[in-house]
């Protein structure tokens, strides 16, 4: 099973954007993930399709995009056509979770299942066959820089459990507090795609630097 580091942007300074991001490269990262949040599902508001839109001018790494949004229905057409590899979205107040995974399957992008820290894994089961990817938040969504939940732990290893029978479940994300010092726990719960913001955009001046420490404290 590969392990992957998706890069969150949502730390980058935008003003240097296409060069942070071709530092990620430089360091290694596998994916390139966007932080997409509407004011609503989340208080935060950031990023749409334009940024994926030109993300895509920048890198050919995937690009991993995580909407916390309602109705993320209305806009899977809009960041498939601007380019995301992978489109992950949330059960949470989301009726209409179920047709939605498969709107993003039948458009070719990979689809993903987040669940905040206290959904509980019953949310996902029945999910389990058309599901690309699972991503426990590790935190409460809405911002980067935030402490690790460590009661998530738990979660993975029941989760990593569940994700042996679907082999077409290729990755457990986790996303939230992911540093040097807390990757190595989540790493060993069995999961095998980490997301980071503050710890490859600000740990230091070195973003090249950031992501090999970090691969180095994950092994
Ligand atoms: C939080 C976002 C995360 C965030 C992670 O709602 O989904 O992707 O950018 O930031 P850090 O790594 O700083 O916790
Ligand atoms: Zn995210």
């Amino acid at each position: 099973m590969p392990f992957l580091i998706s890069a969150s942007i949502l730390s980058a300074d935008f003003a240097q954007l296409a060069n942070q991001i071709h530092e990620c490269e430089a360091g290694g990262v596998d994916w390139i993930h966007i932080d997409v949040m509407d004011g609503h599902f989340v208080p935060n508001l950031t990023m749409g399709p334009f940024i994926v839109e030109t993300c895509k001018r920048i890198t050919s790494l995937p690009l991993d995009c995580h909407l916390m949004i309602e109705k993320p229905e209305n806009l899977i057409g809009a960041f498939v056509k601007s380019g995301a590899n992978s489109i992950t979205i949330h059960p949470e107040n989301n009726p209409r979770v179920t047709d939605t995974l498969k709107q993003i399957k039948d458009s070719g992008c990979k689809c993903g299942l987040a669940l905040n820290p206290s959904t509980p894994l019953d949310a996902v089961r029945s999910l389990l066959p058309i599901l690309d990817l699972v991503l426990l938040m590790t935190v409460n969504p809405g911002y980067s820089g935030q402490g690790f939940m460590p009661e998530v732990v738990e979660k993975i290893v029941l989760m990593r459990k569940l994700v042996n029978d679907y082999p077409n479940i290729s990755y457990i994300q986790v996303d939230g507090g992911i540093n040097q010092s807390t990757i190595a726990s989540v790493v060993k719960a069995g999961a095998n795609c980490c997301v980071a913001a503050t710890a490859i955009f600000k740990d230091s001046n070195n973003i090249a630097q950031n992501i090999k420490r970090l691969r180095i404290a994950a092994d």
